[in-house]
């Protein structure tokens, strides 16, 4: 049995959703993910007129927590926004990333369920990766589930 962080993951449905400065990425990642034999749920953008980030990191968000989804995918221009907004969805755990490296420890440490991309400050061969890697990734429990439960605590304290 090799590294968990390179087992392959079949068939998740994964929710979308970027600003207008990430829509390419975004329409990217959701034609690599189908072609890797996921189900996309493409929660817009659609087209490139602005628009507010924090609705989509929201959907996204909320697609995920509600179970419409198993995992979120978010993009703007940094990654930034989109991630602070999912991240004000209870029970979400949005994480930037910018290469192979964060991506499998966003899951494996944090149990991210919503892996968030700055269009602006990734490469698309490094995102599809980073996305690959992330997918392929298990969470290693253990201390990292101590700290998660922290984090729900926190959110609880709300
Ligand atoms: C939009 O111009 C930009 O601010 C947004 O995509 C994102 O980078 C915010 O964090």
């Amino acid at each position: 049995m090799g590294n968990p962080a390179h087992h392959y993951t079949c068939h998740v449905r994964i929710a979308l959703g970027s600003d207008h400065a990430a829509l390419d990425l975004k329409d990217l990642l959701a034609t690599h993910l189908v072609a890797g034999g996921h189900s996309v749920l493409d929660l817009g953008t659609n087209s490139t007129e602005s628009v507010d980030y924090p609705d989509f990191g929201a959907a996204v968000g909320r697609a995920v927590v509600e179970g419409s989804a198993d995992l979120g995918v978010c993009c703007c221009g940094t990654g930034i926004g989109i991630s602070i907004a999912a991240n004000k969805v209870a029970g979400v755990r949005a994480a930037v990333v910018h290469d192979v490296t964060t991506a499998h420890l966003a899951r494996e440490h944090n149990d991210a369920n919503v892996i968030c991309f700055g269009a602006r400050v990734i490469g698309s061969l490094v995102a599809t990766e980073a996305l690959d890697a992330f997918l392929a990734a298990t969470f290693a429990g253990d201390r990292h589930q101590r700290r998660i439960e922290k984090i729900q605590r926190l959110e609880e304290a709300q």
